[in-house]
């Protein structure tokens, strides 16, 4: 026998076992000298209306294209920002940001379209020592020990859900997996269960809600936040959309203050409204709206499209689809429902890029950015670079699992679609936790089927990537 022949394919190794993870070259980074030459990086000549389109109709493939033709640090040039962005898909480079003094690369997230919606008193929002304040508010009730209280609620939630399912119909999984979500939040941030009397401010601000975000899906709402990009106030129908929810949720506020702080319950409302922070101060009423609104927002959606995602993979790559199945309906998948949701969130995403303005001149590699330019960590970018994931377009959950299939952590600047640094995503803890609940739910009760066995491509919706079609299975088989 030949050495050849006893060798078996790379490829097919590499789906039955974790590949050997590669070696990418260090890159210099970091705060430089401010009498230190300005060297910028190439970027497209298109113009800032193609770069929004591209990103806009196809994010992962614009930043794909962008670094393959460019390099691992590119100028992008967006219709919602004046300046340029300077995009860096190198770890070294992502480190040196996450790494940095707070007040050398603050988050510009205000900038975002999000900002009229969630306030200036959104922790997502602020910078700073007032960014610091709400965040220690905000931690305890995500830690590990909080989310495992929700974890029975998130189980009954999913369960009805799935339960819904028909075998033999055929639907976008995005929209279910955001009524999952959806249903969490509102239960276990805001302690608002089942159907509570129409008159309640509760209810009341449930279906405000869920009205408003079914609208903030449809594909013109973009054009509606593009006309105000750049507003401190919202203009136009977005005005009146805003204000809706902002008063209901502020009757929503006064009716809790109104019971008292001592009322048993342990939903994430009840907490924040007993916070002190390190003076003695209670979060005020605006505070505590543009909080809520805040985890309601950046708390579904991502959650809801990554677990599409997720589901959109694995119908079309069935061996890993199978082993799932097998290994949950076993009794033994928490590992690879582990990997699975880990390599989900890195091939897909949701959350393309996270964005800081460097205070100071700054070393990208070769390339030096002067002080006051926003940069771009590119998620996308880095979680494909070849030096980092072997073969990284494959969907491989194995990459996360050692020689003996235990679940082996990603490194912390190579992995991440939860951001990093003190701004590293609040909810990530209740993120994981939903993802694996509805993940082993779906794999232990139902078998999908791509109707299309075409991948579906990306497209931005909100501040998220949402597959095209919404992640669209048929339901081939229902277990009961
Ligand atoms: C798969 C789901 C999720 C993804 C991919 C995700 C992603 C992210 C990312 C990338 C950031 C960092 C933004 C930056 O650096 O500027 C972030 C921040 C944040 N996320 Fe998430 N998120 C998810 C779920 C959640 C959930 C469930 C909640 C809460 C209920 C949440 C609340 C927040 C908050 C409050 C911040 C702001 C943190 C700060 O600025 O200090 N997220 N998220």
């Amino acid at each position: 026998m030949t050495a050849t022949a006893a060798a078996p394919s790379r490829p097919e190794a590499s789906l039955l076992s974790a590949p050997e993870p590669p070696k990418y070259a260090p890159s210099p980074a970091g705060p430089v000298d401010t009498d230190t030459p300005i060297h910028l990086p190439p970027g497209s000549s298109r113009s800032r209306l193609r770069q929004t389109l591209a990103f806009a109709t196809n994010p992962y493939n614009s930043a794909l294209r962008d670094t393959a033709q460019y390099g691992e640090v590119w100028k992008m040039e967006l219709l919602t920002r004046k300046d340029p962005f300077y995009a860096s898909s190198h770890p070294d480079h992502i480190r040196s940001i996450f790494t940095a003094k707070p007040d050398d690369a603050p988050a510009i997230n205000y900038e975002s379209p999000l900002k009229l919606w969630l306030g200036d008193n959104s922790v997502l929002m602020l910078v700073g020592p007032k960014h610091m304040r709400e965040r220690k508010l905000l931690l305890p009730p995500f830690h590990g020990d909080a989310v495992a209280r929700y974890i029975e609620m998130i189980k009954e939630v999913t369960a009805e859900e799935v339960d819904r399912w028909q075998q033999g119909s055929t639907f976008a999984l995005a929209p279910r997996m955001q009524a999952i979500t959806l249903e969490v939040i509102m239960r276990g941030v805001l302690g608002i269960e089942g159907l509570t009397s129409w008159r309640t401010p509760e209810r009341r601000f449930r279906e405000i809600i869920k009205h408003f975000l079914g609208l903030s899906t449809l594909r013109g709402y973009q054009l509606l936040e593009l006309a105000n990009s750049g507003n401190t106030e919202p203009k136009g129908p977005l005005k009146p959309m805003i204000g809706t929810i902002h008063s209901s949720l502020d009757a929503v506020i006064k009716a809790r203050r109104a019971e008292g702080e001592n009322t048993g319950r342990n939903d994430v409302f009840s907490l924040l409204l007993a916070a002190r922070d390190e003076d003695g101060q209670p979060l005020t009423d605006d505070e505590l709206r543009d909080e809520l609104l805040t985890l309601i927002l950046a708390g579904h959606e991502t959650t809801a499209n990554s677990l599409a995602w997720t589901c959109e993979r694995l119908m079309r790559n069935p061996r890993a689809y199978d082993r799932l199945r097998e290994e949950v309906r076993a009794g033994t998948g928490e590992a690879y429902v582990e990997a699975t949701i880990h390599e989900g969130m890195r091939v897909r995403p949701v959350i393309n890029f996270v964005a800081r303005k460097i205070q100071r001149p700054w070393r990208f590699g070769e390339y030096v950015l002067p002080a006051g330019t926003g940069v771009a960590l590119s998620i996308t970018g880095l979680h494909h670079r070849p030096d980092v994931y072997a073969q990284p377009h494959r969907f491989m959950p194995e990459r996360f699992l050692d020689a003996e299939g235990k679940f082996v952590k990603p490194g912390t600047y190579t992995w991440i679609p939860f951001g990093g640094g003190i701004r590293r995503c609040l909810g990530a803890t209740l993120a994981m936790a939903e993802q694996r609940v509805v993940l082993e739910e779906i794999a232990r009760s139902v078998d999908l089927e791509a109707p299309d066995p075409e991948p579906e491509r990306g497209r931005q919706r909100n501040v998220t990537t949402i597959p095209i079609d919404g992640g669209r299975a048929t339901i081939a088989q229902k277990l009961s």
